[in-house]
């Protein structure tokens, strides 16, 4: 009985209400390229977040260099896949492009 709940409660953590189609756990499973990520990050997210993380000036709230620590990979995952406040999902990006990006934030800004 215990071990069914945890294994309850470890499937509800993995694939929860924020990530219903498990996209995000499938991100996270994959081998990351920070290389790659540089190049997906200068296309999908310097418009808005500048090539420093900190944000152009006419999109506010957006400073990775404040954020991207306070997040964990998986966060970074979701606000990509399901927009988070002001941010605009990003459903369109492939799980290889997402992954490679956020080691990128994560290698980046912090
Ligand atoms: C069209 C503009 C735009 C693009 C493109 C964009 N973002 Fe954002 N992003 C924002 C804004 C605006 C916020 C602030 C959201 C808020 O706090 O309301 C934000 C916030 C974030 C946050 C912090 C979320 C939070 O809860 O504070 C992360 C992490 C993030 N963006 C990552 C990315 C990544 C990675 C990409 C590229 C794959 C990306 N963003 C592309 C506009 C953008």
């Amino acid at each position: 009985m215990r071990i069914s709940m945890l294994a309850l409660v470890l499937v509800v953590c993995a694939c929860g209400p924020n990530d219903p189609s498990g996209r995000a756990a499938g991100v996270g499973a994959l081998t990351a390229d920070t290389t790659r990520g540089a190049t997906v990050y200068m296309g999908q997210c310097a418009s808005c977040h500048a090539a420093d993380g900190k944000g152009v000036a006419a999109v506010s709230g957006a400073d990775l260099t404040v954020k991207v620590p306070m997040f964990t990979a998986q966060q970074i995952t979701l606000v990509v896949l399901n927009g988070e406040g002001k941010m605009a999902p990003m459903p369109g990006m492939k799980d290889q492009e997402i992954a490679d990006v956020v080691a990128y934030c994560k290698a980046t800004f912090k």
